[in-house]
């Protein structure tokens, strides 16, 4: 084996735990499932065990984050890692989608073009029609929604990423917005229109996009930034911002056991 290819097979620890909880997952999922074959009281019996079944979808979703962010290899680039998730799930959708088409033709005699053309492009889910979004292979609808969720945070957030968003948060935003995201730089200190706090509960659920909106595009009285700040640093800025948003609201239960002795000896101590 090559030094590259030696590399490329270095692998994280496996996560037995994780086998378990996709099991409480699955089951779940098939609960819920089973409770549309079941009627009367046998339907009563089981719906309160498995009628939020449901919810296991995004339990996999979530799992499926941690495990991409796990699995990562160190100096992994966006590219890299879009082909290497095309060529693990393009094959397989592929087949299914075909595998579909056959069986639909054979059951209808004739096909849907559009809904065809939708869930190839795994864009089935953006239709809130279940005739489009359960119309050809039914269940692929949570792939159409994961395609969109690799959209919404389009990189991995590492380290050094962070360490950019905030280099260039410094730079580009805490003149007016301070360094800790409350609002009260120096330019504001001088008579600027003070920027709200990022603290506030608003602003800590806004979805990412946002804060990448409002560089690119302005805000009320605050000028777009989108010449000085190219788009990939938008984001890392964005993922930045979400770090001082998490450490004005954290406790010492976030912070790993081994660390806390590190902040007894921190000027100031814990809080
Ligand atoms: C020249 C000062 C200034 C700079 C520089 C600046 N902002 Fe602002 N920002 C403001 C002001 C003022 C507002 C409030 C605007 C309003 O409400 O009309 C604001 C509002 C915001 C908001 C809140 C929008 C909302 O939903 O209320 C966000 C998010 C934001 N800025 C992000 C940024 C980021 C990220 C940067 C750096 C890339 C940045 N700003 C740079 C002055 C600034």
């Amino acid at each position: 084996m090559t030094a590259v290819g030696a590399q490329r097979t270095v692998r994280p620890p496996a996560l037995p735990s994780l086998t378990g909880l996709r099991f409480v997952a699955a089951t779940a999922v098939f609960g819920y499932h089973y409770l549309y074959l079941l009627d009367g009281r046998a339907q009563q019996l089981f719906l309160p065990v498995f009628g939020r079944g449901g919810a296991g979808v995004g339990l996999f979703f979530v799992l499926s984050g941690f495990v991409l962010a796990w699995t990562r290899q160190p100096g992994d680039t966006p590219r890299r890692f879009y082909q290497r998730r095309v060529a693990r799930i393009l094959p397989v959708y592929a087949l299914a989608w075909l595998t579909a088409g056959v069986v639909l033709l054979a059951l209808h005699r004739r096909l849907d073009v559009p809904v065809a053309a939708l869930n190839a492009l795994l864009l089935q889910s953006w239709v809130p029609d279940w005739h489009v979004y359960f119309g050809w292979n039914g269940v692929a609808w949570s792939l159409s929604c994961e395609a969109f969720f690799y959209a919404v945070f389009p990189f991995a957030i590492d380290e050094k990423t962070l360490r950019r968003g905030r280099e260039r948060f410094d730079i580009y935003c805490a003149p007016c917005h301070a360094k800790t995201g409350e609002g009260d730089g120096m330019v504001v200190r001088r008579g600027y229109r003070r920027p709200p706090s990022y603290h506030t509960d608003r602003l800590r659920t806004a979805p990412v996009g946002h804060f990448f909106d409002v560089i690119t595009n302005g805000f009320g009285a605050m000028p777009d930034l989108a010449a000085q700040v190219k788009v990939d640093d938008r984001w890392a800025i964005a993922a930045y911002i979400r770090v001082l948003q998490l450490s004005e609201h954290a406790s010492l239960d976030d912070v790993p056991a081994a660390d806390r002795a590190e902040l007894d000896r921190a000027p100031g101590g814990p809080r």
